[in-house]
């Protein structure tokens, strides 16, 4: 087919590119789909065309597929892969297999694989085996997975265009339809789309074969392994919107009005040329995705000529009146609805969320959201759900926002991959800027099989394929090239990859994450970007910012802390004298490697430095992999890379942890753990990023018998700027906060009584807020309390019990770790279950679960389509059993699923 690709370049004023300018970008987005079919129909009534005919359908394509492992198995063992000869040699567009002994054929026999519904993650399913490495989760992924889909397309889809979109698969994906190679997507973290219609038989069975193979990939954290995110059935007309085939901008924004332009791709791949006509109205949109209320037409419609086979785009202009803007609080968003129509038929109708609001970095005064300065309070997480493994679940991701919205995070970075786009869809409707990042390397690798041996051929490619998905969410404000790259300071090849991404959108700024910000800037490669993004800036070994204020080439450079702090704990663990011990790390928030530092060392930085933009925290939530300080993991050693002694020391404590095999398996980052409990950490954040919300927070807990009479630390964080502390009902003392300097409130040597810890914080003179902690009871119950009362039964939707093991006065009893069972009664049932300790090595999957200092955690989801109520129930040995009532009555299926 003869392409041509026209690009369409937004139009933007008041915009100056360039490190040395005080960038202004106004601008606006979501990505590409259509929305859900529950949308209602709004006709559209000026110049308009009947929708009614309008042939583009999205349908899920999650549901039934079958699934086999071959190579690497769960265990060690290996398993031989059938026709794996034939694919070596017929990896070739178009090419079909008809070899019944490969997968890719049509005559293979599936009958005896698993069937199963994505996303899934076969990593995840285990088992943890400690002889694997703790940087990659110890967590058996890799191998190799095929998945079949047979389905029948009814015969009057002859005609039409059919597309399978991927939201994501690990890795190295090759797909084949009836047998004929349609294509691969090599990098696991990327959305793509592969095309049916050449290969289709309409009123006739297909099947759909996915070959993924991970052996060949490296990661430095668990990357999961298979489909593990959404996959969509998508049929247009030959004529039609093309893939990620949209870009909405917003060159001219103010509180009387907003332009807004669309540029839209259209694809021809009918055999005739045709004029085509297109227009685009604007609509309120809901938060729940309701189209709302009309809020701009376009006049008329623009005429473009399509030739057979022809991509070619149109841009288009309205005028929005007093535009609501998108903000933090008030996430406001539109729904560009662009119509094309051939010979007066409606061939397609594409529709575009998007958001109007103003971005502006700068180097003086911050970062600025519609003209209001904005610290970023961000976190970087990576991809996983804990215990869900990588496989991408909605509510799972929605429940993470939800605590993190809580603590006051306002930002998030996408480490260090580009995420499901389920996640924008969430920051968008909950109100979070994204930082979106593509490579955590270029082409010189830090593990052997990782990004690097890709990035060549398909770093052009992979790049694009993220902006043209994401450039439509108003959340994501910074592009990022990378995390700590070999190559940052590499000028050329920075700027060839920041020019990639702004020839996609100009409208963003685009930044990359430095760990040799000195070498970066010294080289020049850092003018390449947009906005200086520096890792753990507070180090001794960066020359302090002040410094980088006085150099002319970046002085008028936007900079931010792309990471901090990377401060260790394990949540509701404690020791005295000592910050590490049993493969835990105490919570008394004091613990980092040696690149990282304390949160309140960040803050007094950031207290110093005003003018930068914000920061992003190493982590959020734990992850699985990377249980630094226990991780074994030799990329640790590229943070060395400029100090050899260090190095050498480094690599002694490196080998002598390979020596010890820890069962660290997950990460101690987080400020929340695996299971989404906070630590005491998340509290310290919470004061320091909402200071208006009166709270706080006591550590550690008071249930030390044998530290009777001994000096026993009490940290307390709070909102407020002084705080007195009173054990059984004495005091202890008032202590203030210098402001910049204190984030915490310490009474180090508390001798240590059980009873009551009680603290008054105040601020400005007035009391605050109060926390108390007790020395608990013997353990006697079990009580359970599920993060929503009501869920639907879509297969989908997940509930998440908290297990709490409680004394007598229904207080939780912190050193507890006995192991619960679970059972459900009704039509629901258990999808996992967590208690947040970094070195169980207990299944994910396991209906039965030690907890970990008096928290457990039970997923769970209703039977698909079976609504009713169903009942959680854990018991445990000597204690009275809990239970927890779920209401799943609102039967909502998604589309297309497979049913047991
Ligand atoms: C950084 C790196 C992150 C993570 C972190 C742990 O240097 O960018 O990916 O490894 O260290 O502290």
């Amino acid at each position: 087919m003869n392409k041509m690709m026209i690009r369409l370049t937004a139009v933007l004023s008041g915009l100056s590119m360039g490190p040395a300018a005080h960038i202004l970008f106004s601008a606006a987005f979501a990505g590409e789909r259509s929305l859900p079919a529950t949308v209602p129909a709004v006709p559209v009534t000026k110049n308009s065309v009947s929708v009614s005919t309008c042939p583009r359908t999205v349908e899920s394509f999650d549901g039934g597929w079958r699934f086999a492992r071959f190579g690497l198995q769960g265990d060690g063992s290996r398993l031989a892969e059938p026709g794996a000869g034939l694919l070596k040699t017929q990896v070739v567009t178009n090419h079909t297999i008809s070899d019944a002994s490969s997968p890719a054929s049509t005559a293979f026999d599936d009958s005896a694989w698993r069937t199963l519904n994505v996303p899934h993650d076969w990593g995840i399913e285990g088992p943890f085996r400690i002889e694997l490495p703790g940087d990659t989760g110890k967590l058996p992924w890799r191998g190799i997975g095929w998945y079949r889909k047979h389905f029948t397309l009814p015969a009057d889809d002859a005609g039409k265009c059919v597309f399978v979109d991927f939201d994501g698969a690990m890795a190295y994906a090759q797909v084949w339809l009836n047998g004929a190679y349609l294509g691969t997507w090599p990098y696991g973290y990327n959305s793509f789309r592969m095309d049916l219609t050449a290969h289709m038989k309409c009123g006739q069975a297909n099947v759909l074969a996915v070959r993924l193979d991970t052996e060949k990939w490296d990661s430095r954290w668990y990357p999961g392994a298979g489909i593990y995110r959404h996959v969509r059935l998508v049929k247009t007309s030959p004529v039609h919107v093309g893939h990620w085939g949209t870009f909405v901008t917003t060159p001219e924004v103010n509180d009387a009005g907003a332009t807004v332009r669309i540029a839209v791709t259209l694809k021809n791949q009918s055999n005739n040329s045709v004029k085509a006509a297109v227009r685009t109205d604007i609509y309120e949109l809901g938060p729940e995705d309701t189209v709302e209320k009309l809020v701009a037409a376009f006049e008329g419609s623009s005429t473009i000529e399509l030739e057979a086979g022809i991509e070619a785009g149109v841009a288009q202009q309205v005028k929005v009146a007093n535009p609501r803007r998108w903000d933090l609080a008030t996430p406001n968003r539109y729904l560009a609805r662009t119509i094309i129509a051939v010979g007066g038929e409606v061939v397609d109708r594409y529709d575009t969320p998007f958001g109007i609001r103003t971005l502006e970095f700068t180097p003086r005064d911050g970062f600025q959201l519609n003209g209001r300065r904005v610290e970023i309070r961000g976190t970087c997480n990576h991809h996983d759900l804990g215990a869900l493994g990588a496989a991408f679940n909605r509510r799972a991701l929605q429940r993470q926002l939800e605590i993190l919205r809580e603590m006051g995070c306002n930002s998030l970075r996408t480490a260090h991959n580009p995420p499901a786009p389920q996640l924008l869809d969430l920051a968008d409707k909950m109100g979070f800027l994204v930082w979106d990042e593509a490579f955590d390397c270029w082409a010189q690798g830090k593990k052997a099989n990782d990004y690097s041996r890709l990035f060549e051929k398909w770093h052009t490619r992979d790049l694009q394929a993220m902006v043209r998905r994401d450039r439509n969410h108003p959340c994501v404000f910074i592009w990022s090239i990378g995390n700590e790259v070999m190559g940052q300071c590499d000028a050329a090849l920075t700027r060839h990859l920041a020019d990639i991404i702004r020839a996609e959108d100009p409208t963003r700024p685009v930044s990359n994450g430095y760990n040799n910000p000195n070498g970066g800037r010294d080289s020049g490669a850092a003018m390449a970007v947009d906005i200086m993004g520096i890792n753990y800036p507070q180090r001794r070994s960066v020359r302090p910012q002040e410094d980088y204020d006085q150099d002319e080439r970046y002085s008028d450079m936007p900079t931010l802390s792309s990471e901090t702090a990377s401060c260790l704990s394990s949540r509701c663990e404690y020791f005295f004298g000592t910050s590490r011990s049993n493969w835990q790390v105490s919570s008394y928030d004091s613990d980092q490697p040696s690149w990282g530092c304390p949160p309140d060392v960040q803050f007094a930085y950031m207290a110093r430095l005003p003018h930068l933009l914000g920061e992003y925290v190493w982590t959020g939530f734990d992850y699985l992999g990377e249980p630094t300080p226990f991780n074994s993991d030799h990329t640790n050693l590229l943070n060395f890379r400029d100090d050899p002694a260090r190095q050498a020391e480094f690599e002694r404590e490196l080998k002598r942890l390979e020596e010890e095999s820890p069962p660290s398996r997950s990460s101690y980052f987080g400020i929340i753990d695996l299971a989404g409990f906070p630590k005491d950490r998340y509290f310290l954040y919470q004061a320091h990023w909402r200071p208006d919300l009166a709270m706080a927070h006591i550590l550690p807990h008071w249930n030390w018998p044998e530290r009777m009479g001994q000096a026993t630390p009490v940290h307390v964080y709070t909102s407020g700027d002084a705080a007195e502390l009173y054990l059984n009902g004495r005091s202890l003392g008032r202590k203030a906060k210098r402001p910049g300097q204190d984030f915490r409130l310490v009474w180090a040597d508390v001798s240590y009584e059980p009873g009551t810890l009680k603290v008054i914080a105040y601020k400005n003179g007035k009391e605050w807020a109060t926390d108390t902690v007790k020395t608990t009871g013997d353990a006697v119950r079990l009580s359970l309390k599920a993060d929503r009362a009501a869920i639907k039964a879509d297969g989908e939707d997940l509930a998440f019990v908290t297990v709490r093991v409680e004394d007598r006065e229904g207080l939780t009893v912190p050193r507890s770790h006995t192991r619960i069972r679970f059972e459900v009664d009704g039509p629901g049932e258990i999808v996992a279950t967590d208690n947040g300790d970094p070195t169980s090595l207990e299944s994910f999957q396991a209906q039965q679960r030690k907890a970990f200092n008096g928290l457990c955690l039970v997923i769970v989801r209703a039977r698909r389509g079976q609504g009713g109520v169903f009942i959680v129930k854990a018991t445990a040995d000597g204690l009275a059993a809990g239970a927890v009532r779920i209401d799943c009555s609102t039967i909502e299926c998604a589309s297309n699923r497979f049913s047991e």
